[in-house]
């Protein structure tokens, strides 16, 4: 896979961040950095305020956790830092880009360039392979075909699954199954990671197991990872927990 260093947002800061971390050096510079943000749902006239003046910043290669009851804000949080929504008011800046000033085709070419996604119910296309839903990221780049069925082939090995890439989803177990969803989400090979309860359908040992390849993408391939949970054991694998209640961090 190439380094993530090629994408157009990594700047020489981020360089020195992740060697610092890599190392276990001086703290490591902030990747992900919300100042004031606030977004609202409106439903017809109601307007529901999810998140207010929220500040937040996330070092370069942190593991983070969201914890907090069900309607906080966890997923709303999530998905704007992954670029899928847009804030109401204030700003979001990675590696100082700044997503909130971005039209929302300008946020979908950052997206498929910057962060890779999983999902509790790990979101895979029933009909395709482990390795043809891996590739499917790949498909909105230019890269040519046997280059693409190469990156799968890879991402498949990283998350221990390369024998079984010809199975489709319907023939493997929920973590297998999830395990794919990883290796698709680190296929173009993004900086940042989301994942919204990554091991909330699991039983305790698939959902270890999912941990255990989450910690290992953040170790060893210096992945940022921010993973919302309900699972206390999940948190714990995270370097840093945050709490949100009512669309405040507290
Ligand atoms: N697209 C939307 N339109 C209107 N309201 C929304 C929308 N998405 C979320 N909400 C509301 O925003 C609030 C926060 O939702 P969110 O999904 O972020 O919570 P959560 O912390 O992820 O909860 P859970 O733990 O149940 O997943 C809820 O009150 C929800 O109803
Ligand atoms: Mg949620």
């Amino acid at each position: 896979m190439s380094d993530a260093s090629t994408t157009p947002t990594s700047t020489a800061a981020n360089t020195a961040a992740n060697t610092a971390v890599k190392s276990g050096g001086a703290a490591a510079a902030t990747l992900i950095r919300l100042s004031q943000v606030g977004k609202t749902y409106y439903r017809g006239k109601e307007a529901v305020e999810v998140l207010k003046n929220l500040d937040l910043e996330m070092p370069d290669g942190a593991f983070e956790a969201l914890m907090g009851p069900s309607g906080s804000g966890k997923s709303t949080l999530l998905n704007l830092i992954a670029g899928l929504d847009n804030v109401t008011s204030g700003s979001i800046q990675i590696s100082g880009v700044d997503l909130s000033r971005m039209s929302e085709g300008e946020r979908a070419k950052w997206r498929s360039q910057n962060v890779g996604f999983i999902f509790q119910t790990y979101n895979l296309m029933p009909v395709l392979t482990a390795a043809e839903n891996v590739e499917l990221p790949l498909l909105l780049t230019s890269l040519p075909s046997a280059e693409r069925k190469k990156r799968a082939l890879t991402a498949l090995r990283v998350v221990g699954l390369e024998e079984r890439a010809s199975h489709r989803p319907d023939q493997l177990s929920g973590g297998q199954q999830q395990r794919v969803a990883i290796a698709r989400a680190i296929v173009t090979d993004p900086k940042i990671i989301v994942a919204d309860e990554p091991t909330g359908d699991l039983d305790r040992a698939s959902a270890d197991q999912i941990l255990e390849l989450l910690v290992k993408l953040n170790k060893e391939l210096g992945k940022t990872i921010v993973m919302v949970t309900h699972d206390p054991a999940a948190a714990e694998r995270a370097s840093i927990v945050r709490r949100l209640d009512k669309g405040q961090l507290t």
